[in-house]
């Protein structure tokens, strides 16, 4: 696919997205063997991704990010930070996008949203993440946006196969 000819839009998740949502992200589990949800996908029903769309919705800390290809859902980008006042700075990012979509600037684009989103709200401060060793693409896209791997957790994850992966705990403080 040339380069050019995608126009993507980005946007915080609503919860008439919940549908397509668990579709796309069940299709992405079953697409990597990255991530840790697996082909199961999110393992909730629609009513309550969709629920939980209108709390992510709501909260000052938290965000669902899609990126949309006119429209169809073709990646999600997210922050997780809980509401505990001794750690509400610190979001999680996960971010996930279909395969035939890899390649294209779309995961830069969205972490740079997640960036500016997380600037703009003031409560974030310290943005991680886990990602696997072997997770090249992903580990290039999160050195390019300043994060820096604070550690590397042997047998922080296992294949399905039962072999153990390294995996990195990267950090980008908000400041
Ligand atoms: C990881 C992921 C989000 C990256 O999204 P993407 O849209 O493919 O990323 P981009 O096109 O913006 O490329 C980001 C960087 O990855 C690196 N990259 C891209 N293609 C690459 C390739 N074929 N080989 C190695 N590195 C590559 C480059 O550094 C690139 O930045 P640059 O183009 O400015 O040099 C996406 O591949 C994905 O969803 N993977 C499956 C789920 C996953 O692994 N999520 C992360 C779990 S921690």
């Amino acid at each position: 696919m040339d380069k050019e000819q995608i126009e993507i839009t980005v946007r915080e998740a609503i919860p008439d997205d919940a549908e397509q949502l668990v579709d796309v992200l069940g299709r992405v589990g079953r697409e990597t063997a990255f991530l840790v949800m697996d082909g199961n996908g999110p393992a909730v029903t629609v009513e309550e991704m969709a629920h939980n769309l209108e709390d992510l919705y709501e909260s000052p800390n938290n965000i669902l990010m899609v990126a949309l290809l006119g429209d169809q859902i073709v990646g999600t980008a997210s922050v997780s930070a809980s509401d505990k006042k001794r750690v509400e700075h610190i979001g999680e990012i996960g971010i996930s996008i279909l395969k035939d979509y890899w390649g294209f600037g779309l995961g830069s684009l969205m972490m740079e949203e997640l960036i500016i989103w997380a600037k703009e709200g003031g409560i974030i401060r310290r943005l991680e993440l886990t990602v696997q060793h072997r997770n090249i693409r992903a580990v290039q896209l999160y050195e390019k946006m300043g994060f820096i791997t604070e550690t590397i957790m042997p047998r922080g994850a296992k294949t399905d196969d039962g072999e153990f992966l390294d995996v990195h705990l990267m950090v980008l403080l908000v400041d």
